[in-house]
């Protein structure tokens, strides 16, 4: 059982000492606020969840895909409102604010560090699982889609209707919209599209007031800082309207793998001169992990180089053969498919059907139960002994699930200026590499072996990554670079963290985080503190 009952015995000799008042917990006038609040007190009981009701593990646990936090030491919240009406929503915030609680905003709950689901302090989960109709208009090439659909459902209702839109946005399918573009969100399409971010053209939106607000009436500043700028520091996002992206009928999805001793290392460090300058249509991507050798209990490094082209592979092979023959690209390494049985393929799931991305809660077959994640951008390419110094931690037992993801900018992103939303790592960037160590539930005892592997790995790239900031992705979230006091956070402390993520457009964040909400209701370890 995960949440013993109080034992008996110790509830009456607490009772007999403060029988003088059975002191009344701070979610318990949460909880009359809520029903005083609500213009429907018996449809808000239904979606109110205490550690009294039998259903409370079950709703937490729905989307706590990350099993680091799935300890008895992992703070759980005092209620998890999982509201079906906006009503409800407003109602939580006001009653939140009320009578000093936290509130923290879960769409898919990825949140790399779990910032969605639990923290430090007294806290209340505004759980959106239940706001998630996709609503696509083929004919002006938008969707309306609410903040706790996911993409796998987003993906798959897009291309029911036209095999030729896509969003661009992340690969696994279970990750929450709400979130996502919160953060910026990268994918496949990257070098053509950019981010999810630059593709919102209007947002559904909840102030720290209540206030129902959109596009027009929240402001371009507003509008621009919930495109990147971090989940959970503005307030909270209902829906947004996506602009869809051409792509063709089918694109081409090639795979080549080289281990160590097939020149793995040194191919890499040639991608690091190539992918970049590719054509916006090609996304080639590395994933690099340590892997048992032929020879019996030693172990070897494998590049994995995969690529999506949206075009064909008549087109492709020619395109490769001139810019990267070194990779020795055949067409048997190579499938047309539709866009969508791409994502499949890269969430692992290459011949199950399209339904399962209707279903929330199947996990993507190749995410580690437990992990951690750090970011970093590459501007120059690194040498074949530096490749090989952060490759050859990839053969330590702590990295016997880890893997490290090269990921290729230029293309739309050398083109898009680094302001035009909160997401500043655009021009310059030859490629992110993207850290993740990943181990077993059961293995949870030992967490800091592995996030020490993390930060060994993270140390050692210092000199050859970005500097003054060392630039991280917000939506990898990761404590280790700072975070803000559970008290008051002054800027300049937070600036330590924000110019990673934000660079220049700290400030701006920081500035509409003061108009928005001056009271800083909406906070949490990492989020935009007032100026
Ligand atoms: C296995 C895995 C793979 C990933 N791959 C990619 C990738 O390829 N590309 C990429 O860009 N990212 C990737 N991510 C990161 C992912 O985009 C972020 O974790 C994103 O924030 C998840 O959104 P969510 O709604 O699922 O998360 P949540 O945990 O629900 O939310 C994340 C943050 O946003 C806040 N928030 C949630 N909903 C709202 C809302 N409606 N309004 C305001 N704030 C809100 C939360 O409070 C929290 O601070 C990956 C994550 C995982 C775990
Ligand atoms: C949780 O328990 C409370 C108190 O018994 C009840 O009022 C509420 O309806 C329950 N919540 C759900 C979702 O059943
Ligand atoms: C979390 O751990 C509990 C107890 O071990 C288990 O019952 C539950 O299924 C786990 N949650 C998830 C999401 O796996
Ligand atoms: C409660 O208020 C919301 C709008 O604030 C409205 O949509 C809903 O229908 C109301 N419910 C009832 C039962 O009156
Ligand atoms: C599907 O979208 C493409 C644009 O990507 C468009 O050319 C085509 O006409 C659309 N087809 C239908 C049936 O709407
Ligand atoms: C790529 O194709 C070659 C044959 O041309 C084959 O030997 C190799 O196994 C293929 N690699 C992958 C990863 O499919
Ligand atoms: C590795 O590279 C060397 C030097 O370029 C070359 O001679 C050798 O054939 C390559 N090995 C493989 C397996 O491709
Ligand atoms: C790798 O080899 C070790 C023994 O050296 C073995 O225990 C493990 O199962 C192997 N892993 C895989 C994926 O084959
Ligand atoms: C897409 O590719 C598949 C598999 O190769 C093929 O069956 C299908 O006809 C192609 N569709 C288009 C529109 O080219
Ligand atoms: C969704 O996936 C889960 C876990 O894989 C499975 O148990 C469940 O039956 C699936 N639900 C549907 C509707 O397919």
């Amino acid at each position: 059982m995960k949440s013993p009952q109080f034992p008996l015995l110790t509830t009456l000799v607490l009772a007999a000492f403060f029988s003088f008042s059975w002191a009344i917990l701070p979610h318990e006038n949460f909880l009359q606020c809520l029903s005083l609040h609500s213009n429907d007190s018996s449809s808000i009981s239904k979606v109110i969840f205490t550690r009294k009701n039998s259903s409370y593990d079950s709703v937490l646990d729905s989307t706590l895909w990350n099993l680091r936090f799935n300890t008895t030491n992992t703070p759980k919240p005092l209620v998890i409102v999982k509201p079906t009406q906006i009503s409800q929503i407003q109602a939580t915030i006001h009653c939140s604010r009320k009578h000093g609680l936290q509130t923290r905003t879960r769409s898919g709950g990825h949140d790399y560090e779990g910032l969605s689901f639990t923290a430090k302090v007294p806290f209340v989960i505004i759980d959106l699982s239940n706001f998630r109709t996709v609503d696509v208009d083929v004919e002006n090439r938008v969707a309306w889609v609410q903040a706790g659909a996911t993409l796998g459902e987003i993906y798959y209702r897009i291309a029911e209707k036209n095999n030729s839109l896509a969003f661009p946005s992340a690969v696994f399918h279970t990750i929450g919209i709400g979130g996502h573009i919160s953060g910026g969100g990268i994918g496949l399409l990257l070098r053509k599209y950019g981010t999810a971010g630059d593709n919102v053209v209007d947002a559904q939106f909840i102030d720290v007031n209540g206030r129902v607000i959109d596009r027009k009436s929240m402001g371009e500043d507003l509008f621009w800082a919930i495109r990147g700028g971090g989940g959970g520091s503005f307030g909270i996002v209902l829906a947004w309207k996506l602009s869809l992206v051409s792509i063709p009928a089918n694109v081409t999805v090639c795979s080549v793998t080289r281990v160590r001793e097939q020149n793995g290392t040194e191919l890499v460090h040639q991608w690091q001169y190539i992918a970049h300058n590719l054509p916006d249509e090609v996304y080639s991507t590395v994933l690099v992990s340590g892997v048992n050798s032929t020879q019996p209990g030693t172990k070897t490094v494998l590049a994995i180089f995969n690529s999506l082209f949206l075009g064909t592979i008549d087109e492709f092979l020619p395109l490769m053969e001139q810019r990267f023959p070194e990779l020795g690209l055949t067409r048997q390494n190579c499938t047309e498919m539709s866009y969508i049985r791409a994502i499949m393929v890269n969430n692992g799931m290459p011949n199950q059907p399209l339904e399962i991305l209707l279903n929330g809660t199947s996990r993507v077959p190749i995410v580690s139960p437990s992990y951690k994640a750090k970011s970093d951008y590459v501007k120059e390419p690194i040498s074949i002994s530096g490749l090989n110094g952060l490759f050859s931690r990839l053969t330590d037992d702590a990295a016997a699930m880890a893997t490290l993801i090269l990921i290729p900018y230029g293309g739309i992103m050398d083109r898009i200026p680094e302001n035009a939303t909160p997401f500043p790592h655009r021009a310059g960037n030859l490629y992110k590499i993207f850290y993740d160590v990943g181990w077993l539930e059961t293995d949870n005892i030992n967490t800091q072996k592995y996030l020490d592997w993390a930060r060994n790995a993270y140390s050692y790239m210092t000199p050859f990554v970005s500097k003054s900031p060392r630039e991280a992705y917000i939506n990898f979230r990761d404590l280790d670079i700072g975070t803000n006091n559970i008290g008051h956070t002054s800027y300049a402390k937070a600036s330590i963290w924000g110019n990673k993520y934000f660079k220049d457009n700290f400030r701006k964040l920081a500035q509409v985080k003061t108009m928005v909400d001056p009271q800083n209701f909406f906070k949490h370890e990492q989020s935009i503190p007032l100026l």
